[in-house]
This record gives structure tokens, C-alpha cells and sequence, in this order.
């Protein structure tokens, strides 16, 4: 297996209903992971990225969250929507999408 150029951690922790900090699971993390996988096969970026399911990543409150490697950079609220965004713009163009990174004193 090749090294990834960019690894990412999708928090998929899924906490009881009702539960007063909800989960990423809650909140449609589930589709990101979906579009993720649906763009590495689209954009033939096998080898290049790869997607890991995570438990929690913090701020649940903020989620789903995102968290991308080598660069460090958690996405919040991220919709199935950012998804293509993401990969474009961060994964294979190297350059991360401000609007959805986690506020400074969160990460
Ligand atoms: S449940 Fe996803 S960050 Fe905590």
C-alpha cells in the first residue's frame, strides 16, 4: 500500500438519542464518508487519499468534523455538499478550504 498524500479521519461517533452533545453520526457523517469514498473513485485518487472512520474528535458540537493529515487542518459542520470542495480545493490541490476550518481555539 502506497503512503497517502493526504489522510482522512472522519469522526463517526454516534452517541445514545438525545444525548446533550449529540454525535457527528447524528449529524449526516455518515453521508461525508460516503461522498468521500465516491469522489476517490470519481477523481481516480486511489494510493493518493485515504478515508479512516474515527470516534470522537472533540468538538462534538460543532460536527461532523473532519480532520485532514499531514497538514493538521479539522474541518466543522461540513455537509456532503463540502465534500467535493474539500477534495478539489484541499486533498488534490493542496490548498485548504478556509470557510469550514475549525475556529482557532478549537484547534
Ligand atoms: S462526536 Fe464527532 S467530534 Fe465528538
Amino acid at each position: 500500500m502506497p503512503k497517502p498524500e493526504k489522510h482522512v479521519f472522519i469522526c463517526l461517533n454516534q452517541r445514545p438519542s438525545g444525548h446533550p452533545k449529540g454525535s457527528c453520526t447524528e449529524r449526516g457523517a455518515q453521508d461525508l464518508l460516503m461522498e468521500f469514498g465516491r469522489l476517490i473513485e470519481a477523481r481516480e485518487a486511489w494510493g493518493r487519499v485515504a478515508i479512516t472512520k474515527t470516534g470522537c474528535l472533540g468538538p462534538c458540537e460543532l460536527g461532523p468534523t473532519v480532520l485532514v493529515y499531514p497538514d493538521g487542518v479539522m474541518y466543522v459542520e461540513v455537509k456532503a455538499g463540502d465534500v467535493a470542495e474539500i477534495f478539489d480545493k484541499h486533498l488534490l490541490g493542496g490548498c485548504p478550504v478556509e470557510r469550514l476550518m475549525a475556529p482557532a481555539e478549537i484547534w
